[in-house]
């Protein structure tokens, strides 16, 4: 297949930006050679294999590679709020290894148990029953089932560009062509509106996309949900207060199930343990995943609304590793660990800090057009100020002198430099991350 460069989650292995990385960094023989043996191995992907660099230790808000050199790691594939190999997590899994490993389907565990009745106990009185998985993809599933079963129509609104998942489900529902192409046919009725960006989206005004939402219902008669990330992960679109209770309201008057997707974004990284918390609404459907595992497990969470369990002659979740004590231990030992240590206000305080900080740097580079972000979830977009027009390659290029200096991000759009280190991070590595993208922007 024709190697097309489509750049949309993240920044792509097939770049001339990548190939001049690849060729300045070929010292290391044993590095050359783990790399030229998962190229062999691996089916390739374009934001997987080829591979980058070898990695052999992760510890809090830093990865370190095979030479021993460290990268601050501000992508971290959004499950390291705890930070990575968090001691307290490890220690809880550890324990529970010891005790119950694994929990054959048709039994119960305490440790479940306890951590459905944690969860829950965080959320609206209402949303009160859980379906774990062992993945995010498998949650999307999970709730875009529930809500046929619930309101007994299979049509689901969600957002262009959008994305909640790389099985055939949550691509056909997702909102980014890019992954259906060459694919299809996909699963019917998934019907995508404008998303409500607040710069150079489809409308000017953020309003007009619920408007359009609620034009969409009304003209198809028959939608059952509409599921939209809170707040957009990957190019950190930031929709208003005022915007998600009008789509509150819009789902309220037309029985549409509001699923939120915040498998990237919960577990404090907006400052809330909830994203939707920062909004005054409630989801019906809430999907969890990535950071509730610590970043050791891999382990998501649906949870829904008490009349919603209607389906008890069906399985809607019937993933082997359901109710694993080790997973659930982990999702523990996360909840514990950011009330225990105060997360929440570290996170708003190092937020307002690099809020700062980041609109200083917009005043020295002019092809910084716009600087949004929430908690420690921070996006700098980039663009020509003569021309307004994408900045794709200089965004590769920060990327990579950030790689070089040791700070690790993704591009996500081309364009956006999307920045999300561990909530666990110390202020000095802050500092000397600000420090690198101020270095990486002044060669441009
Ligand atoms: C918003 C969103 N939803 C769903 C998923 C799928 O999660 P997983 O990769 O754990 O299946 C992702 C993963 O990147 C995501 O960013």
């Amino acid at each position: 297949m024709k190697k097309e460069i489509l750049r949309t989650e993240g920044d792509v292995n097939i770049s001339p930006g990548r190939t001049k990385w690849m060729e300045s960094n070929n010292s290391h023989k044993e590095t050359q050679h783990l790399l030229a043996e998962d190229e062999r191995l691996f089916l390739h992907q374009s934001m997987s294999t080829p591979c980058i660099d070898v990695l052999e230790a992760c510890n809090n808000a830093t990865i370190c590679n095979i030479q021993g050199k460290s990268y601050l790691d501000f992508h971290g594939n959004n499950v390291h709020q705890v930070g990575f190999a968090n001691p307290y997590v490890i220690e809880q899994v550890k324990k529970q290894l010891d005790e119950l490993s694994f929990c054959t389907r048709r039994f119960t565990n305490r440790t479940a148990i306890t951590f459905a009745d944690t969860l829950t106990s965080l959320l609206p009185k209402d949303l009160n029953r859980v379906l774990f998985a062992p993945g995010g993809t498998s949650v999307i599933g999970i709730a875009l089932k529930l809500a046929r079963v619930v309101t007994g129509k299979h049509k689901v609104i969600s957002y262009w560009d959008s994305f909640h998942g790389a099985s055939m489900d949550a691509i056909s529902a997702g909102g980014e062509a890019v992954f259906r192409q060459h694919l299809g046919p996909m699963m019917p009725g998934a019907i995508r509106i404008p998303p409500p960006m607040n710069n150079n989206g489809f409308f000017e005004d953020e309003m007009k996309s619920a408007d359009y939402l609620e034009y969409v219902i009304e003209k198809e008669g028959d939608i059952g949900a509409f599921i939209a990330e809170t707040i957009r992960n990957t190019d950190v679109q930031i929709p208003s207060k005022k915007y998600w209770k009008r789509v509150r309201e819009i789902c309220d008057k037309h029985d549409i199930i509001l699923i939120l997707d915040e498998i990237p974004i919960a577990m404090g990284r907006t400052g809330k343990m909830f994203a939707f918390e920062n909004y005054d609404i409630e989801p019906d459907i809430l999907c969890l995943g990535k950071g509730l595992g610590g970043g050791i497990i891999p382990f998501a969470a649906m949870v829904c609304r008490e009349r919603y369990n209607i389906a008890q002659n069906i399985s809607l979740g019937h993933y082997t590793h359901e109710k694993s004590p080790v997973g659930c231990a982990a999702a523990q030992a996360v909840i514990d660990y950011i009330k225990n240590e105060d997360l929440l206000k570290k996170v708003k305080i190092d937020g307002d800090w690099i809020e700062n900080e980041l609109y200083k740097l917009q005043q020295k580079y002019a092809i910084i057009r716009n600087i949004r972000g929430i908690g420690l979830l921070w996006g700098i977009e980039l663009r020509h100020s003569h021309n307004d027009k994408s900045a794709t390659e200089e965004a590769e290029k920060v990327m990579y002198s950030c790689l070089e200096q040791g700070l690790s991000f993704k591009v996500s759009q081309g364009n956006v430099l999307q920045l999300s280190p561990a909530l666990t991070i110390e202020r000095h590595e802050l500092e000397r991350a600000l420090e690198i993208l101020d270095n990486a922007f002044s060669i441009l």
